[in-house]
């Protein structure tokens, strides 16, 4: 039989344009980190990668602030780390609290129950976060073995506080399991001061690395209960008894890590570490301050609250009338800036703008504010 040229397309030599990517992620890669990717391969098991493995595990130790020895990049974007987090800490029949005031609470719910589990969930309007109290009343109602909860939500620009959630999870014998994706390297973050059991983040964020990998971290409690399941995690690639002994001093095969992926999130750690933690918060927190303060000045306003706002993600409020789909759209056609309209209970009513990582500079704060100022003005014009 001849082959078919049906789908043999000739297409031309990628030419992608240079966008600012200011919207919820991903944000633009640091151009060391790119440089790094295109490093030539080595094979995954090679002494080179497994020397490159630890440090890409300490690194991430720094950045979240762990000693954790399960401490590894899922292979996978955040999601697939997030579905790590509920596979290997949710048994089926057990009960689960999710706090949903987001898209991602919403997603945690859906993967919890997809793992078997008895989802409580404890709502709270978008853009708004829970209280000690309010969480201690669900879990009263839920009495559960694992809370999950978004330490950022991307969809609402809000920072859910976990100072004093330890405590409660104590009370009740329950684990705790944090999103960390849009703070994890940008926003203030102690996963063992606070006593997270379980985290997981992705690349693209404030880590300024392309979306490919799903750092993931697990505390002793989450290993041994693991160890003392009767029935084994319902999912094969993302069981970390298994995976962690890839990423553990065994090393034995599970699958093929994505060799240039490593490279990349490595040098995206080290410039981390080489920056500081605490000096990059600052700088995140200073850059959207500076953001904030500029959009007041151009006649518009934050969706969320000063006190829970991210400094990685802010939520500006659509005015009236304006069409917030054309608005992004011409800041893309026009001036290769990408941000994004809101989601869920927020959409058509915000625009959503990420300030990460290599991307939260002053420069990118004028650009922007610059640029919005002159499409509000031809659209409220016409
Ligand atoms: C808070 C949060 N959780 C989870 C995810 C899922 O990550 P990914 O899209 O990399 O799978 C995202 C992605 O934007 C996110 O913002």
């Amino acid at each position: 039989m001849p082959v078919s040229d049906a789908h043999r397309i000739v297409t031309r030599d990628l030419d992608t344009p240079p966008r600012l990517l200011l919207g919820p992620g991903p944000s633009n890669a640091h151009p060391r980190v790119l440089r790094a990717m295109s490093n030539r391969q080595v094979g995954h098991l090679d002494p080179t990668f497994v020397a490159l493995m630890n440090e890409v595990q300490e690194l991430l130790r720094y950045a979240w602030q762990t000693d954790n020895q399960v401490t590894i990049p899922v292979s996978g974007t955040g999601s697939a780390a997030m579905e790590a987090a509920v596979a290997n800490t949710v048994e089926p029949g057990q009960s689960v609290l999710v706090g949903c005031n987001g898209y991602f609470g919403e997603r945690m719910v859906d993967m919890a129950s997809r793992y078997g589990a008895v989802v409580h969930r404890m709502d709270a309007p978008w853009g708004t976060s829970f209280d000690l109290d309010t969480i201690r009343k669900a879990m009263e109602t839920a009495r559960p073995s694992v809370l999950g909860l978004v330490h950022a939500e991307t969809s609402t620009g809000a920072r859910q506080p976990l100072e004093g959630v330890r405590a409660l999870c104590d009370e009740f014998d329950c684990l705790l399991v944090v999103d960390t994706v849009t703070s994890l390297a940008g926003v203030k973050l102690f996963i063992d001061e606070w006593g997270i059991d379980a985290a997981y983040s992705g690349t693209q964020k404030c880590l300024s690395c392309p979306p490919g990998l799903g750092p993931l971290t697990l505390n002793q409690k989450v290993i041994d209960r693991l160890a003392r399941r009767t029935k084994p995690v319902p999912n094969w690639y993302l069981d970390m008894s298994l995976v962690g002994k890839y990423w553990g001093s065994a090393r034995t095969y599970h699958h093929t890590a994505p060799i240039n992926m490593n490279y990349g999130i490595r040098e995206a750690l080290r410039l981390v570490a080489e920056e500081g933690l605490e000096a990059r918060w600052q700088r995140h927190e200073d850059n959207a301050r500076m953001f904030w303060n500029g959009l007041e000045a151009i006649g518009l306003s934050c969706h969320v609250d000063e006190e829970i706002r991210l400094p990685s993600l802010t939520t500006v409020r659509v005015p009236d009338g304006v069409d917030s789909g054309r608005v992004a759209r011409t800041l893309l056609n026009e001036y290769n800036i990408e941000i994004a309209g809101g989601l869920g209970q927020l959409a058509g009513k915000v625009w959503r703008v990420g300030m990460m990582g290599f991307n939260s500079r002053p420069e990118n704060v004028r650009l922007l504010l610059a640029a919005m100022e002159d499409v509000l003005s031809k659209e409220t014009a016409a």
